[in-house]
């Protein structure tokens, strides 16, 4: 049985005022003891959440890293062994802000995760298709596509201890999820492409649905079987609503 997952990307949002009392709030909701919740602020607020959050089960998490794994002259980045060092435990990595907006293709992505796992950081692969790429019926193939590099430059023993979240980019931040069946049937096309190279690591990646995901979906996307929780990018900035669909992964 895969451990259900619920992971609140926090994009560029948020003050240190606003953090703290995102933090406090959370601190005082009810959360699944069976799921893993994890939150992705800013990395200006890492050191903050990660002392915030001492001694709660919530892990904390980066929403980028270096391709770099170690130390050195790359001015502006951050590398996984300094997100490592200053409490994190994950680290997103291809997520389609990302892609699409400063031109990440699939090789730096794949250098990104590399050096994730090198550095002891865990990866959250994102990849999903464009409206326009559905559309032409290009969904499949875009999503393996995007699979298959990461696997051919790390090889799939890394994605043990990785997780892959499904964001199709037309469903993030438009209120208009992908239906529970729509996510379900790339949820296992994507299970299909690593247990081609592993059938049991396919079995045990956790592969996370997100865009637009609330309280009121939750409970239906994650029953379907691929799904093994999700990633929360609006929603996760209400602690309330954050919390709701944590205990729906946990139902
Ligand atoms: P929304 O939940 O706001 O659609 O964002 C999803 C997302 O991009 C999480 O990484």
């Amino acid at each position: 049985m895969r451990r259900k997952m619920v992971a609140g990307n926090w994009k560029m949002n948020g003050t240190r005022t606003s953090v703290a009392e995102l933090i406090s709030s959370l601190k005082r909701e009810e959360l699944p003891s069976g799921v893993d919740v994890a939150v992705f602020p800013s990395s200006l607020h890492i050191a903050q959440v990660v002392g915030e959050l001492e001694g709660s089960a919530i892990s904390v998490g980066a929403q980028d890293c270096a391709e770099e794994c170690g130390f050195g002259a790359f001015t502006g980045e951050e590398s996984s062994a300094q997100l490592l060092d200053a409490g994190c435990t994950w680290v997103l990595v291809g997520h389609s802000e990302r892609r699409l907006l400063l031109g990440e293709g699939d090789e730096v992505v794949s250098r990104k995760f590399s050096a994730a796992q090198a550095s002891g950081l865990r990866p959250i692969l994102c990849v999903g298709e464009t409206f326009d790429e559905r559309q032409a019926g290009r969904t499949l193939e875009v999503v393996s596509r995007q699979i298959s590099c990461v696997l051919d430059v790390v090889g799939v023993a890394a994605f043990e201890f990785a997780v892959v979240a499904y964001e199709p980019v037309w469903a993030i931040g438009s209120g208009l999820s992908a239906t529970p069946g729509q996510a379900q049937r790339v949820h296992a096309a994507i299970r299909g492409v690593v247990a081609r190279r592993d059938p049991a690591i396919a079995e045990g990646l956790r592969i996370l649905y997100g865009g637009s995901v609330k309280a009121e979906n939750a409970a239906e996307l994650f029953s379907q079987v691929d799904v093994d929780g999700g990633l929360i990018g609006g929603a996760s900035l209400n602690a309330n609503d954050f919390s709701a669909i944590c205990r729906a992964a946990g139902n």
